[in-house]
C-alpha cells in the first residue's frame, strides 16, 4: 500500500512574459485554427459516423473549430458490448497497475498535456486562463492523484482476523458497466466521472457533454498515452435521450455517474427504477445536479470581504460553476457599503474572448443558455419591484456575452432569487437587521436545492446559529469565504437535497460506490 503521497498541483500564474503563457497562447491559436475532427472512441478505435456537429467557441460562434461525430443506436450497443468484453481483463488488472496508469496520466497532464487541455477548455468552454488552469489542469490532476490515495484507504479497510481464520474484503468492480454523463462546465469533472469508476476496475460508457467535445478528446488522448487499455472507457456523443434509453435498457447496466441538471437526473433515476427488474444487480446511482447557491450575511461581517465574495463567487466562469452564488441576503445596515463595493468591483470586470487574458468574464456556453438568462434580465428591467444596480446588457452577435449583473429584489421569492439561471446574475434581498433569524429560514426554504452556500459573520454565536439553521441547505458550506473553488483533497465536493446524492467527488466515499465488496472467510 505504498503509493506516492498525493499533493495538490500548484496553480501556474501565466504572468505576462512567462514561457508558460507564451506556450499556452500559441497552443490556443493553433488549436483555434486546427479544424479538429473529434471521433467517438469504441474499443480504442476512432469511430467516425459522418453524422457530425460543429464545435464552435461560445465567444465566437460563427467560427467553426471542428466537428464531432454522433452515434446511432448501433454505436451505443457496440460501446456497451465492447466495455463488457474489456471487463474480463480490466477487472483482473492489479490495483497497482491501474494506479500506475492514472498517476502517469496526472504527470502527463502536469507536463506535456497541460497547454492542450487548458487551450481546449478555453476554446470549447470559454474559460479564462486562470479558470482553465484551476479546472482542466490542476483539479483534473488532483482528482487522479488523490483518488489513487483514497482507493488505497478503501483497500486498507479490512475486518479483524485471528490465527487459523483470515477474514478479508476484496473490493471488486461492479458486475456490468458504469454509465458516465458529464457536463460542459468542468473539464475536471468530465475526466473524473469515467476515471474514478475505471480506477476501481470498472468499464465505462461515457457520454461527455456535446459542448465539451474538444477537451473530452484531449482527455481520451491523455488516458490512452498513459496506458489505459482499449475498451475500458468508451466515448459516445449525440442524442442524449437515445443514448440513455439504449444504455439503461441493458441488463448489464450497473451504475450511473452523473453531473448535470436535476431534471435530467430525476428522469434517469425514474427510468432506472422502471427497468429495475431487468438488471443483474441494483445499479449504483451517483449524481451531482442543480443548485441555487447562496451568500448570507450578518451585520457583524466585513462589507468589503462580503462584496468581494459576491463578485468572485458569482461571476467566475460567468456563473456557470455549479457552486456559483446566485442569491444573497444582506442586512440593511450593511447594504449601502456592500453595494458600493459590489458595483465598483463589477464595473472593473472586463468581458470578451479568453484569448485576451485581461478578460475575467467570457461567453456563456450556448444560445439557449444565453436566451434564458437574457430573458430573466430583460424581465427584471421592466419590473417595478426590482432594480438592476449594475450590468444588464447582453449581446449575442459574436459570442454569447452577458454582462455581470446584480439585481436587487423587494421580494425574497422573486423569480431570479429562486430559479437556477446558470449565468452571471446575482440577486440580492435586503433584510432588516433584527430579522436575521427569519432571513435564515428564507435561505433554507426558498429553493429545493442544497449544493453550496456561504455565510459571513464575525460573531461566533451567529456562525453557530446560522450553521445550525442551514444544516441541510448546502453540502459544501463556507464560513467567511465565497462558495466556489473547492480543492480536491481539501474540500470534497457535493450537494444534498435536489442538488445530488452527495457522494463527494474526490473522496473514498465516492470510490466506494464503484465497488461491490466480496468478504472472504478462509479457515486454515
Ligand atoms: N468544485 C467546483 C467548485 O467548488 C464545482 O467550484
Amino acid at each position: 500500500f505504498n503509493v506516492p503521497k498525493a499533493v495538490n498541483e500548484p496553480v501556474k500564474e501565466y504572468a505576462p512574459g512567462s514561457p508558460e503563457r507564451e506556450q499556452l497562447l500559441a497552443t490556443y491559436k493553433e488549436m483555434f485554427n486546427s479544424n479538429i475532427d473529434v471521433p467517438m472512441h469504441i474499443n480504442g478505435e476512432e469511430v467516425r459516423t459522418g453524422n457530425t456537429k460543429n464545435i464552435t467557441p461560445p465567444h465566437d460562434h460563427q467560427h467553426v473549430v471542428g466537428q464531432y461525430h454522433t452515434a446511432d443506436k448501433t454505436h451505443v450497443d457496440s460501446a456497451i458490448s465492447t466495455a463488457l468484453a474489456a471487463r474480463q481483463a480490466w477487472s483482473r488488472v492489479s490495483w497497482t497497475e491501474r494506479a500506475t496508469i492514472f498517476l502517469k496520466a496526472a504527470e502527463l497532464l502536469a507536463g506535456p498535456y497541460r497547454a492542450r487541455m487548458n487551450a481546449a477548455t478555453m476554446i470549447g468552454q470559454s474559460k479564462n486562463v486562470h479558470q482553465a488552469e484551476i479546472d482542466a489542469a490542476c483539479e483534473t490532476i488532483d482528482f487522479l492523484r488523490f483518488n489513487v490515495q483514497y482507493m488505497i484507504d478503501i483497500f486498507k479497510d479490512q475486518p479483524a482476523s485471528s490465527p487459523g481464520i483470515w477474514n478479508r474484503v476484496e473490493y471488486r468492480p461492479l458486475e456490468g458497466f458504469v454509465y458516465a454523463i458529464s457536463p460542459f462546465n468542468f473539464t475536471a469533472i468530465a475526466a473524473n466521472l469515467p476515471a474514478s469508476a475505471a480506477m476501481m476496475g470498472n468499464v465505462v460508457v461515457w457520454k461527455p457533454s456535446d459542448h465539451q467535445a474538444y477537451s473530452a478528446q484531449v482527455i481520451v488522448d491523455l488516458f490512452k498515452e498513459a496506458g489505459l487499455p482499449d475498451g475500458v472507457i468508451n466515448v459516445v456523443y449525440g442524442d442524449p435521450v437515445m443514448i440513455s434509453d439504449t444504455v439503461l435498457a441493458s441488463r448489464d447496466f450497473s451504475g450511473l455517474h452523473f453531473t448535470g441538471s436535476t431534471h435530467v437526473f430525476k428522469n434517469l433515476w425514474q427510468q432506472i427504477g422502471n427497468n429495475i427488474h431487468n438488471y443483474k444487480t441494483y445499479p449504483r446511482i451517483v449524481g451531482e445536479t442543480g443548485g441555487k447557491d447562496f451568500i448570507w450575511v450578518h451585520n457583524s461581517s466585513n462589507p468589503i470581504q462580503v462584496a468581494t465574495a459576491i463578485v468572485r463567487g458569482t461571476f467566475e466562469y460567468q456563473g456557470q460553476k455549479c457552486s456559483a452564488a446566485s442569491r444573497s441576503y444582506i442586512p440593511a445596515s450593511l447594504w449601502e457599503e456592500v453595494k458600493k463595493h459590489v458595483i465598483a468591483q463589477t464595473k472593473d470586470i472586463k468581458m470578451g474572448s479568453p484569448e485576451d487574458t485581461n478578460n475575467f468574464v467570457n461567453a456563456v456556453i450556448h444560445e439557449a443558455s444565453f436566451d434564458k438568462i437574457a430573458s430573466f434580465i430583460d424581465a427584471a428591467k421592466t419590473d417595478a419591484d426590482v432594480e438592476i444596480i449594475v450590468g444588464g446588457n447582453h449581446d449575442k452577435s459574436i459570442g454569447y456575452f452577458i454582462e455581470p449583473t446584480v439585481i436587487v429584489a423587494k421580494s425574497p421569492t422573486y423569480a431570479t432569487m429562486t430559479t437556477e439561471l446558470f449565468g452571471p446574475v446575482m440577486t440580492v434581498f435586503v433584510y432588516e437587521d433584527a430579522a436575521w433569524e427569519a432571513s435564515l429560514k428564507l435561505v433554507d426554504e426558498s429553493t429545493e436545492y442544497g449544493l453550496t452556500g456561504a455565510i459571513f459573520s464575525n460573531d461566533r454565536y451567529i456562525v453557530e446559529k446560522a450553521s445550525e439553521a442551514l444544516e441541510n441547505a448546502a453540502g459544501n458550506f463556507y464560513i467567511n469565504d465565497k462558495p466556489t473553488g473547492a480543492v480536491v483533497g481539501q474540500q470534497p465536493f457535493g450537494g444534498a437535497r435536489a442538488s445530488g446524492t452527495n457522494d463527494k467527488a474526490g473522496s473514498a466515499q465516492n470510490l466506494l460506490r464503484w465497488t461491490s465488496a466480496r468478504l472472504i472467510k478462509e479457515t486454515f
